[in-house]
């Protein structure tokens, strides 16, 4: 059976889609992919916040590569970059397509939970990428963990340390 290969990246947008992701453009660059991809077979996830794009494009190898080359020449962005890449044992995306998601609040949970208010893809670690790219794959399910050690968890538990030896 041929393994899954799946490449992520992220660039800056060049073209202004506000906060709702609505631009006549990224309607083009979708309607492009869905034909594209389907015929490589090619399925992943385009996400959209806070001017920076973050992609996810899974399948062949060699078809998955050619694809990343073409678009990272695409000035519709600029600054692209590979987070992360190498083969899976299965697809996390079903479809042969593009899927759009733009600043998804169950992202922007995700991230606040991992202290980034901000989305910016180049500074966030490589677990955060990871569990951001199983939230995409899950239509935006997020289960928040419990007793999370992230920082932004241990700010929490200092906060209700401090609070509560001011009431003792
Ligand atoms: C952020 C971004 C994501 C893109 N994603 C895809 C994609 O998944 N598939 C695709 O075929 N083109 C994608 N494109 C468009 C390509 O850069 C390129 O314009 C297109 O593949 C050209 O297709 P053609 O050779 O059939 O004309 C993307 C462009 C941008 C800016």
């Amino acid at each position: 059976m041929q393994q899954i290969y799946r490449l992520v990246y992220a660039s800056k947008a060049n073209i202004d889609l506000g906060t709702t992701g609505i631009n006549p453009e990224v309607s083009r660059i979708l309607l492009k992919s869905k034909s594209n991809n389907a015929k490589r077979m090619i399925g992943g996830v385009l996400y959209y916040a806070d001017g920076y794009f973050f992609q996810v494009l899974e399948g062949e190898k060699e078809k998955v590569c050619d694809l990343y080359e073409k678009i990272s020449l695409d000035d519709r962005h600029s600054t692209v970059k590979i987070l992360t890449e190498g083969y899976m044992s299965k697809p996390q995306f079903s479809n042969w397509s593009m899927h759009f998601v733009a600043a998804d609040s169950s992202i922007r949970q995700l991230l606040a939970d991992h202290a980034f208010n901000e989305f910016k893809p180049f500074d966030i670690p490589l677990v955060v990428i990871e569990k951001m790219v199983t939230v995409l794959s899950n239509n935006g399910a997020y289960e928040r963990e419990q007793n999370t050690d992230t920082s932004a968890g241990l700010v929490t538990k200092m906060k209700s340390f401090f609070m509560k030896s001011k009431t003792a």
